[in-house]
């Protein structure tokens, strides 16, 4: 069995569950979409809520991203890690006060704006602070990303985003008020895409969607792709760095870009998911009548992915060589959906042995839960361990 390669002997130290970031991995991944992106003059904001550990951010504002966040906790996060409050743009449905004057008062690059009320509510708090709020309206494309109907969001019944229809009101009750500018518009239509198709039919939506704003005379600095890359959760030995090149050039061949106009996106897991593994110990190795069960000491507690989106994620006996035998592994949570995978191939296990969930970058440890009363998992790194 092709594996990844992990230091074995010093993550037997560690106690489990936690996860191992693989930091020179990260930074090669970093090195490409930055190399690709340049080609074309893009602009990259790390979708933080993808991965929020300290160092993982911290590496990533390193390299010179930018951070796309939602909610005060990620500003704040990122702040603290480095990222520059002029690369950090703040998205999201539902935008509490506190976390709107937050990004006013650090003086953040730009609110995403996803409805009429907020634009509103952000006008009001600017105006209070003597201040005016740069813009971006993230308007619903109705693009269907063909992917998990949980992570889709680019669909009008989707709760994201300006419909198009109510678009032409909502620039003009923009261009009365006094404490708002508008510097862009955003789009995102889910997450885990893997038929770049949709981003071609992104791309084609939004010069008929740039034409109609100039026809009314509206122009926009910045056009922002928002994330989405999907990334091969079955390969992660094989295509660890994603293929960023295809998905910008595909991007930046039909993509008509008005003169001195910044094309952004908000990539996240397509970033750090490869990075990531969760590390567990096989508690028991439990025969049942039919098949044979491993049981973890990690759950859904610390990668809730598969028992929320049915996700496949590549688990590899790190400790053991031995024949290959088929089991069902799950988790110690008292829910049945608390299990990793149902015929997963594996070297025999032992009580004891350590096993890799992989491509767990994202959305894995910030998504973790205490439910259980059990304690988060914590976090170790490759050139630190
Ligand atoms: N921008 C916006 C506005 C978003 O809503 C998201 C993700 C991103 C960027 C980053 O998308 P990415 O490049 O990571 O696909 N927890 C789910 C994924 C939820 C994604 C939510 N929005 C999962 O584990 O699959």
């Amino acid at each position: 069995m092709l594996k990844g390669t992990f230091p074995v002997e010093k993550l037997k130290a560690v106690q489990t569950p936690f996860y191992y970031y693989d930091i020179e991995l990260l930074k090669k991944t970093l090195g490409v979409v930055k190399a690709e992106a340049d080609r074309y003059g893009y602009h990259i904001h790390y979708a933080v809520k993808a991965n929020a550990n300290p160092r993982i951010l911290s590496v990533i504002a390193e390299n010179g991203l930018g951070a796309d966040c939602v909610s005060g906790g990620e500003i704040l996060a990122s702040l603290k890690a480095g990222f520059p409050a002029s690369k950090i743009v703040f998205a999201g449905v539902g935008k509490a006060d506190w976390e709107i004057n937050l990004g006013l008062d650090e003086a953040i690059s730009c609110f995403n704006v996803e409805s009429a009320a907020e634009l509103e509510v952000i006008d009001s708090l600017a105006a209070a602070k003597g201040r005016v709020a740069p813009v971006a309206l993230r308007i619903n494309p109705e693009v269907d990303a063909h992917t998990h109907a949980k992570i889709t969001t680019g669909m009008k019944e989707n709760k994201f985003g300006i419909n198009l229809s109510l678009l032409p009101g909502i620039l003009e009750r923009l261009a009365q008020m006094d404490n708002v500018r508008l510097i862009g518009i955003h789009f995102h239509i889910g997450s885990q895409i893997t038929d770049l198709s949709s981003f071609q039919n992104l791309a084609i939506r939004v010069n008929e969607i740039q034409e109609d704003l100039h026809a009314h005379g509206y122009a926009v600095e910045h056009v922002n792709f928002g994330g989405g890359l999907g990334i091969d959760y079955y390969h992660p030995n094989h295509l660890p760095v994603p293929a960023f090149d295809t998905y910008f050039s595909v991007i930046h061949r039909l993509l008509n870009v008005r003169p001195g106009q910044q094309i952004h996106f908000e990539p996240g897991r397509s970033i750090v998911g490869q990075c990531g593994s969760l590390i567990s110990k096989a508690l028991y190795v439990k025969e049942g009548e039919t098949k044979k069960f491993v049981i973890l000491d990690a759950g859904f507690t610390e990668l809730i992915r598969p028992a929320m989106y049915d996700a496949y994620h590549r688990i590899e006996n790190i400790t053991s060589d031995e024949e290959v035998e088929t089991y069902e592994v799950a988790g110690p949570i008292c829910e049945s959906s608390d299990v990793f995978g149902r015929e997963v191939e594996l070297n025999r296990v032992h009580r004891g042995d350590l096993l890799a969930l992989r491509s767990a970058g994202a959305y894995g440890e910030i998504m973790a839960s205490q439910y259980n009363c059990r304690r988060l998992p914590g976090s170790c790194f490759s050139d630190t361990i």
